[in-house]
C-alpha cells in the first residue's frame, strides 16, 4: 500500500453505507468517499461527517458524490448498494433487483479502483459477493463478503445477555451463508476460553442459535421500513481495519471456496485470515457429521440463488 492516507469508498449512502463511512472516519482509518445515485444525500451526509472531524480529532476527508471518478484509487471499496429488506421480505426476495444494482456498481468500481479490495454487504449476501467476484474479474482474495462478523457479534450479544458476562469474554463462531440456515457452532463458541456447551444447557444454546439465525429479521420487524445498520457497520469496520492495518486477523468471512469444506466454486462464510492482500488464508476446521450436514444445507441454498442469477 502506498505511503499516505488510505482511501475507502463506500457505495451506497443509506443507513449501512453512511454509518460505515462515519465509523471509518471516526477511527481515522482512511479518507472516505461515499457514492450514491441519489443527488444530495451523499453530499450532505459527507459534508456533515467532515464537519464532525475537528471535534472528533480525526484528520480525514469525507465526501459524498454521485460520480465514481471521485472514488479513484481506493484501497478498499465497501458495496452496500441495493434495496434493504422490508418487513415480511426474505433476503432472497431481493435477489434479482440487487443483482442488477451490484453488477452496475462493480463495473464502475473496477474501472476506477482496479487494485482495490471489495467487501460486499448487499443482500442476499453470498450471491451478491459472487456477482461482484464474477463481474470484477478480480482474484478471489480481493473479493469478500461481510456477514459472519455480524452474525457472530449477534451470537456474542445473546450469550452475554444469557450469562451476564462481558462481551469481551465471548467468542462466537458462525459458518455458512448469511441466510436463515447459517451454521452457528456452539462447540467452537467460548466464554473466557470455556466451550459454550460446558456452561449452558442444550435448550438454552438452541434458543441462542435460533435467535442468531433470525437476528437480522428481528431488527427488521422493529424498524419496519429497513434493516439493521449499527451492528453491520461495526462489523464492516472490523474487516476494513484488519485489511488496512494488515492485521492477519481471523474473521468469519464470505470467501470464495475451491474445495475447502467440500464446497467448490462459490462463496460461503468461513474463518479467513484478513490482511493487506485481502483473504490471505482460509482456515479449515474439523466438523462433526451434523455440522457438515448443516453446512451443506446452507451451501445448497446459496448455490440455488447463484444459479437463478446465472453467476455460478
Ligand atoms: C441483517 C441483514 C441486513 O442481517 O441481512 O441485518
Amino acid at each position: 500500500m502506498a505511503i499516505g492516507r488510505n482511501k475507502v469508498t463506500v457505495v451506497g449512502a443509506g443507513n449501512v453505507g453512511a454509518t460505515t463511512a462515519q465509523r471509518v472516519a471516526d477511527a481515522e482509518l482512511a479518507d472516505v468517499v461515499m457514492v450514491d445515485i441519489l443527488e444530495g444525500p451523499p453530499q450532505g451526509k459527507g459534508l456533515d461527517m467532515m464537519e464532525a472531524c475537528p471535534v472528533s480529532g480525526s484528520d480525514v476527508n469525507v465526501i459524498g458524490t454521485n460520480d465514481y471518478k471521485d472514488s479513484e484509487g481506493s484501497d478498499v471499496v465497501v458495496i452496500t448498494a441495493g434495496l434493504p429488506r422490508k418487513a415480511g421480505m426474505s433476503r432472497d426476495d431481493l435477489l434479482k433487483k440487487n443483482y442488477e444494482i451490484v453488477k452496475v456498481v462493480t463495473e464502475q468500481v473496477v474501472k476506477h479502483s482496479p487494485d482495490s479490495i471489495l467487501i460486499v454487504v448487499s443482500n442476499p449476501l453470498d450471491a451478491m459477493v459472487q456477482t461482484a467476484y464474477k463481474v470484477s474479474g478480480f482474484p478471489k482474495e480481493r473479493v469478500m463478503g461481510m456477514a459472519g462478523v455480524l452474525d457472530s457479534s449477534r451470537m456474542r450479544t445473546f450469550i452475554a445477555m444469557e450469562l451476564k458476562v462481558s462481551v469481551d469474554n465471548i467468542h462466537a463462531f458462525v459458518l455458512g451463508g448469511h441466510g436463515d440456515d447459517m451454521v452457528p457452532l456452539p462447540r467452537y463458541s467460548t466464554v473466557a476460553g470455556i466451550p459454550l456447551p460446558d456452561l449452558l444447557s442444550e435448550e438454552r444454546i438452541d434458543a441462542i442459535v435460533q435467535r442468531t439465525r433470525k437476528g437480522g429479521g428481528e431488527i427488521v420487524s422493529y424498524l419496519k421500513t429497513g434493516s439493521a445498520y449499527y451492528a453491520p457497520s461495526a462489523s464492516i469496520l472490523e474487516m476494513v481495519d484488519a485489511i488496512l492495518k494488515d492485521k492477519k486477523k481471523i474473521l468469519p468471512t464470505a470467501a470464495y471456496l475451491e474445495g475447502e469444506y467440500g464446497i467448490n466454486g462459490f462463496y460461503m462464510g468461513v474463518p479467513a485470515k484478513l490482511g493487506s492482500k485481502g483473504v490471505e488464508e482460509i482456515i479449515e476446521i474439523h466438523l462433526t457429521n451434523d455440522e457438515r450436514t448443516a453446512l451443506q444445507k446452507s451451501a445448497a441454498s446459496v448455490q440455488e440463488l447463484v444459479g437463478i442469477i446465472g453467476v455460478g
